[in-house]
């Protein structure tokens, strides 16, 4: 019985004999792949440090065919009015999926007064947006698409073109068994988000024993990220955000009201969902408006305690941090650059020459999956990275340093 079939093009290169037998074994099971592929759940596979539990929603499974459209929508300017702008435009793989301006630019070069946010590890996200306006990935794709300072396209109109393409016509029968709608195109496009992740930092290897991972320095940041600067308080679990909404003051003067626009709430004002900061030395600028051109700055910014205002989050305060201790924080942001799914994929030429993984030879982003077929093996039981703040040694913040009232919060949050 097949209780599980898994081909990867790591698989087939790295480890001799069992693994070339898995591979002969692919070879010989890749037409029968193919052909249950399309009723087939996917799994994606682990990648060190993150959940291995991947939050699927029912009504839409991860298929190969919806990822692989998702993917071609992704890198496609014609989900543009004028055809000048994809999704990668902004979302740059090689900037894990965010861009260097301090704001987006969309078409006819008009700005939102918003950064591009990196867009590895969503899968896990609980609110979308800096605000939190969208609850789902599903939910949050076609607004870029329709938003008239991104790509400004009515959605009657991408419909339109898409049905109009042969090969996207295809690519929508064969993912959804239908012609092109607006629940599809967004189903197929956050199949594909969910496929960008980034784990296996130096971070990572360190949590799973490799103890020169992280070079010294980039420890005593970590000690530090728990400890003194209690950055942990806010940026928390595998993907060091906790999902919530928190006033810091980057907005204190800039007037965007954050995440009370959507719940009316005083208290809201000012307030922007915590970032994760996988990959955050690639991401620059920083903050929901690219206030800050380097995580220097960041940091200097949380030294000062962030900016004070009547809604400014209890967590912060002046930090009264060292030089030394700045660059040490700054090492450890540094080591949170990892591998970024599904880019590792293109560097395997070599073994998918050798015919062991059809997916991988298409480039840009060929997405690296093992499959497994649904109803073989139940795919429910979240199971959580080990949270790695609870085991580090921290750096202590000096007692005197801290007002009475807030030192009972001293203790990181659980997710
Ligand atoms: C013009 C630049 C631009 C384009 C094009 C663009 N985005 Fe974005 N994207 C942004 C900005 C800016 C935000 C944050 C907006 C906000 O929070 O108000 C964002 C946010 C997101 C988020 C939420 C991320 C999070 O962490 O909450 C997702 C998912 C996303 N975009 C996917 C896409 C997809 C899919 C496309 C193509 C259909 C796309 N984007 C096209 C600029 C862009
Ligand atoms: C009170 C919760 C909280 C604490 C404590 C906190 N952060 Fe943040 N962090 C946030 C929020 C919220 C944002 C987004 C703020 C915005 O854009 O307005 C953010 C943004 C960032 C960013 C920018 C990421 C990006 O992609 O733009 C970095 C880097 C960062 N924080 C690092 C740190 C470090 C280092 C510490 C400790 C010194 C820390 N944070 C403490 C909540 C927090």
């Amino acid at each position: 019985m097949w209780t599980r079939i898994r081909w990867t093009v790591l698989g087939c290169s790295r480890e001799g004999i069992a693994r070339f037998m898995s591979c002969a074994l692919a070879l010989a099971m890749a037409v029968s792949c193919q052909a249950q592929s399309q009723e087939s759940t996917l799994r994606l596979p682990p990648v060190a440090g993150l959940d291995e539990y991947v939050p699927i929603p029912e009504d839409n499974p991860l298929t190969r065919e919806k990822i692989e459209l998702g993917r071609r929508l992704f890198f496609d300017a014609l989900l543009s009015r004028d055809r000048t702008i994809a999704c990668a435009s902004c979302h740059q793989p090689a900037r894990a999926f965010s861009d260097s301006a301090r704001v987006a630019t969309g078409v006819r070069g008009q700005t939102r007064g918003r950064n591009v946010p990196t867009l590895v590890n969503r899968a896990w996200g609980a609110a979308f947006f800096w605000d939190g306006r969208a609850a789902s990935l599903e939910e949050t794709v076609l607004q870029p698409i329709q938003n008239r300072a991104e790509m400004d396209l009515p959605l009657p109109e991408l419909l339109r073109r898409l049905r109009e393409n042969p090969d996207y016509h295809r690519m929508f029968v064969e993912a959804f068994a239908e012609a092109p709608s607006g629940e599809n195109v967004a189903r197929a496009l956050a199949s594909y988000v969910r496929t960008l992740r980034s784990g296996n930092s130096p971070l990572d290897r360190y949590r799973a024993g490799d103890a020169g991972a992280l070079s010294p320095q980039a420890r005593r940041g970590l000690a530090l990220f728990v400890g003194k600067a209690n950055c942990s308080a806010c940026h928390i679990g595998p993907n060091l955000t906790d999902e919530r909404f928190h006033n810091t003051g980057v907005a204190a003067h800039s007037g965007d009201p954050g995440r009370s626009r959507l719940t009316g709430r005083r208290e809201d004002w000012g307030a922007f969902k915590t970032p994760t900061l996988r990959e955050v030395a690639r991401t620059a600028p920083y903050m929901h408006d690219g206030r800050f051109g380097t995580l220097e700055q960041v940091i200097e910014f949380y030294d000062r305690g962030g900016n004070s205002n009547r809604n400014l989050d209890p967590e912060l305060r002046p930090l009264r941090l060292a030089a030394e201790d700045k660059q040490s924080l700054l090492a450890f942001l540094q080591a949170l650059s990892g591998e970024v799914e599904p880019q590792r994929t293109q560097t395997r030429a070599g073994a998918s020459a050798a015919g062991c993984e059809p997916w991988s030879t298409q480039p840009p982003n060929a997405v690296d999956v093992a499959v497994t077929p649904s109803a073989s093996r139940p795919y429910r039981r979240p199971r959580r990275a080990p949270d790695f703040i609870a085991s580090v040694p921290r750096i202590a913040p000096r007692p005197h340093n801290l007002p009475a009232s807030r030192r009972r919060s001293r203790r990181p949050r659980r997710l």
